[in-house]
């Protein structure tokens, strides 16, 4: 499913500020060596999300990744007009990306509102599979977190049978994968509202807050 791009207009000056290649990775590390903290968005639709987090931590440095590309463009432009050196987007399926991305690099990864997919037929196209997390375990630092938030009942249900298949992460929570206390949630982590956040509270649906602690010593 890639964006429509018409709908945006953006000049090269303004893509170029923020955006990243495949081939930029391999500097990933000299680009976000002078920062404290490096937080990575997967599903980081229209960028709002990572774009506020930027702005009010400036010594961390922002990652997104999403391939529809009107979203991404949206994104860049964002980052642009608030001239934020230390926010890039990447427009990619996330799956092709994970290869290039270094152990233990990240202090949070976070999954907002991903896709559900409920139906059989699109199920290779769920994102957040027991696989999937294993996966991306190795990227996330010592102690450091990966965070799924997501209103729809259906996925809940279906993360929540994930993640009794993991050993490779813990519960933050008391005896809980989850949160649905914004408040409690926000009160450890960095939480700024996205435009399925907007969708989530008009439809009045319960948002779950997962974070799962990483497990140092993994075994698949
Ligand atoms: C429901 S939207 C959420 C967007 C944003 N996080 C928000 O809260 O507004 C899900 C986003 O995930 C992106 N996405 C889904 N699967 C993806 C994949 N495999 N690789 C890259 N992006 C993906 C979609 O393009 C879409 O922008």
């Amino acid at each position: 499913m890639k964006g429509r791009l018409r709908n945006v207009k953006i000049s090269d000056e303004q893509k170029k500020f923020a955006s990243l290649m495949i081939s930029d990775l391999q500097n990933l590390n000299q680009l976000a060596s002078n920062y404290n903290k490096i937080i990575l968005e997967f599903c980081s639709g229209t960028g709002d999300f990572l774009v506020n987090y930027a702005e009010v931590e400036p010594q961390s440095f922002f990652l997104g990744i999403d391939y529809a590309e009107n979203a991404y463009l949206r994104a860049l432009k964002k980052v642009y007009n608030k001239k934020l050196c230390n926010c890039k987007f990447m427009n990619i399926y996330i799956q092709e990306v994970l290869d290039y991305l270094e152990d233990q690099f990240f202090d949070i990864i976070y999954i907002n509102f991903p896709d559900p997919w409920p139906k059989k037929r699109h199920a290779n196209r769920r994102l957040v599979t027991d696989q999937f997390l294993y996966k991306i375990n190795r990227l996330i630092k010592k102690d450091g977190y990966c965070i799924i938030i997501t209103d729809n009942k259906w996925y809940q249900e279906f993360i929540d049978e994930q993640l009794i298949k993991l050993n490779c992460y813990s519960m933050f929570y008391e005896n809980s994968w989850f949160t649905e206390d914004e408040k409690e949630f926000s009160s450890t982590f960095s939480f700024f509202q996205s435009n399925y956040y907007f969708k989530a509270k008009k439809l009045n649906n319960k948002i779950r807050f997962y974070v799962l602690r990483k497990i140092n010593i993994c075994i698949q």
